[in-house]
């Protein structure tokens, strides 16, 4: 007789574009592929009537311990990260769609601790960010020099903070930061996450030295453009190792997530469940 497979009981805070997107997919095939939705949290609660079962909208995230999730997936914004992270990591593994959050540095150090106390994994969702495990491995092998990650899309698919919200993109195209992730992602919590992603996939460089380049491009009402530049030391002969990616991802005009950016966020959710969790930060 085969093995019976071991229920994963997953919770989904957020319920926008992505969390409507994950929570259909589990509702559909989680049961055949041993996930278990156990509740759904979004601010708005009214936006889940009519389509999630009553049963399962949670009214405070306090209380998701009582449906004892394994693991809570964050698709809503950054500030849950900061106020809500460490809590959740107190109950179940903690998957972070929203990773600039990391870039302060009180967050990053408060879910490790939690992380460490509990038991519980900080995964972080690649999201748009192509060649993740490449990046990592580079880096882990001492290979990895510089890295750059140029996201550009239409104006209005930003949601910009600060200094930057008053930033106005004079031409057609128009680089509105470019310097350490780490200043970034505070004004723009929700348009530099792959670049976090990119930051936590290389920690020799880290949100200090990993280089964000945001740019308002009116040509690209549809798409969302990544380019991942990295580069090695240079070798015997003064050449370096040096790669480039270019992903354009067709996207709803004025969203933050791009089409291919869903599917990408459903496979990390199945490498959250499938591989034993251990404590600390890992990429999926
Ligand atoms: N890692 C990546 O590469 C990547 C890619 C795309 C999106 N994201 C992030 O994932 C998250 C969800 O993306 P989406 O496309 O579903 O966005 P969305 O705008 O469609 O939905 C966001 C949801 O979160 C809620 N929300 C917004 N601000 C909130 C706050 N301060 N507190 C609590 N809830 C809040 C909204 O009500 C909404 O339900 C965003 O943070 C986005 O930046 C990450």
């Amino acid at each position: 007789m085969a093995p019976k497979k071991v229920l994963r009981k997953v919770g989904v805070v957020g319920y926008g574009r992505l969390g409507q997107f994950l929570v259909s997919r589990l509702l559909a095939q989680g049961s055949e592929l041993g996930l278990e939705l156990v509740f759904v949290w979004n601010r708005d609660p009214g936006r889940m009537a009519g389509s999630v079962p009553p049963a399962l909208q949670l009214q405070s995230l306090d209380a998701l311990e009582e449906r004892h999730p394994d693991l809570v997936v964050e698709v809503a914004h950054p500030k849950i990260i900061h106020e809500s992270g460490a809590q959740i990591l107190r109950h179940a593994d903690l998957l972070v769609g929203s990773p600039s959050a990391l870039a302060e540095q009180t967050t990053e150090q408060q879910l490790l601790e939690a992380s460490s106390h509990w038991g519980h994994a900080v995964f972080v969702a690649r999201g748009a960010l192509w060649g993740a495990e490449d990046i990592s491995r580079l880096d882990a092998a001492g290979g990895l020099q510089s890295l750059r990650v140029t996201m550009a899309t239409h104006p209005d698919g930003f949601r910009l903070e600060g200094a930057l919200a008053a930033a106005s993109s004079t031409g057609p195209r128009t680089v509105l930061y470019e310097g350490p992730v780490r200043g970034l992602c505070p004004l723009a919590p929700r348009n530099s996450n792959t670049m976090a992603a990119a930051a936590l996939a290389a920690p020799s460089l880290g949100f200090d030295c990993v280089i964000g380049v945001l740019v308002a491009d009116h040509s690209l009402t549809d798409m969302h453009v990544v380019d991942v530049e990295l580069r090695g030391p240079p070798g015997t002969t003064g050449q370096s190792f040096a790669v480039h990616t270019h992903r354009e991802n067709p996207a709803q005009p004025g969203a933050v997530t791009g089409s291919a950016t869903f599917s990408a966020f459903w496979l990390s959710l199945l490498g959250c469940c499938q591989l034993p969790s251990r404590p600390g930060i890992q990429l999926r």
